[in-house]
């Protein structure tokens, strides 16, 4: 894995193992290694061995301090890549309304079969990488898993995005936390519906929208969409296979925005159009994030620049 950082490319691969002992060589001069003699003074320290095979955790104490633990406990670095993208184009969509739980417009069912058809394709082409990597004995990256897994929302509009993909080659799992905000008394109302019967919400919700929460029976801020989806991305740091996610507009702000480590006060007002998959690649040295969008007349997803 060090062998593919950046300070080491393109160099001969025994001088980088060399230069990287003396390198370890170094840090063991200069830091202090904390054991158990220091556990005496209190201190509170998390150890971790081997991305997370080995964890050692010494007086931890607090919820946030625990959650980090946790955290690291299930983070993984795996080579694979997270697909993200919105459900096809719903019926509501195409009448403005937020909310509910409308099909797809055909047009939406189109992009559902490109879908499966492009994801199946990426497949069979990290494949044919896996093998000629394995032909040519390159084993210097770990190798990649072959499975697939796909998560929706429990909404008809994500569900039918995935009819196009075999259950028997895809572990495919509908998830209640992917679901879209919920928009309480909003639901099924279009933006200039709810801006005639509740002006007043229309305002708030423009002047604070990450801190604004819909009115009605489990009326959904962006913050509290944040919050739910904790356990989600837990268990997507967790997996060590390429993961399709098909979701919802804010939901897809939200995870993007935690990959990218965009601030979550911009996470509101991101660019994440229908028909757009993205696909992000966590590596040891950043996150490699690529852009497609669905060319209608091609039938095709055509790569584009990622706008940050
Ligand atoms: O319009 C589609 C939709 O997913 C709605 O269901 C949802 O309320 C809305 O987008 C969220 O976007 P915004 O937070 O920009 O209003």
């Amino acid at each position: 894995m060090k062998l593919s950082s950046p300070d080491y490319k393109g160099m001969d691969e025994k001088q980088a193992r060399d230069d990287f002992k003396k390198r370890l060589e170094n840090y063991e001069r200069a830091y202090q290694t904390l054991g158990e003699e220091d556990e005496e003074d209190g201190i509170q320290y998390c150890k971790l061995i081997n991305v997370g095979k080995k964890v050692i955790a010494y007086n931890i104490q607090g919820y946030l301090a625990g959650q980090c633990i946790f955290y690291l406990m299930n983070f993984n670095l795996s080579p694979r890549c997270i697909w993200l993208t919105r459900h096809g184009e719903s019926t509501d969509n195409l009448i403005g309304k937020i909310g509910g739980d409308a099909p797809l417009s055909g047009r939406g069912k189109k992009y559902g079969d490109c879908l499966s058809r492009f994801i199946q394709h990426q497949r069979q082409e990290n494949e044919k990488s896996r093998r000629v990597e394995a032909e040519a004995g390159m084993a210097i990256s770990p190798l990649r898993e072959r499975t697939v897994a796909v998560w929706t929302s429990m909404l008809t509009r994500t569900k039918e995005t995935v009819e196009g993909f075999d259950p028997k080659e895809y572990d495919i799992k509908h998830i209640r936390f992917l679901n879209e905000i919920y928009a309480g008394i909003c639901e099924g109302l279009s933006y200039s519906q709810i801006e005639n019967e509740y002006p007043e919400e229309f305002e708030a919700r423009r002047v604070n929208k990450l801190f604004y929460r819909y009115p009605g029976m489990g009326g959904e801020s962006y913050l509290d969409v944040i919050q739910r989806l904790n356990p989600l991305i837990i268990e997507m740091e967790r997996m060590t296979s390429d993961l399709l996610i098909v979701t919802h507009r804010v939901v897809l702000r939200i995870l993007l925005g935690y990959l990218m480590d965009i601030d979550r006060s911009k996470m509101p007002e991101m660019d994440v159009h229908l028909h757009t998959l993205y696909c992000v690649e966590p590596k040891p040295h950043g996150t490699v994030v690529k852009k497609y969008r669905w060319d209608e007349e091609l039938d095709w997803f055509v790569e584009e620049p990622v706008d940050k």
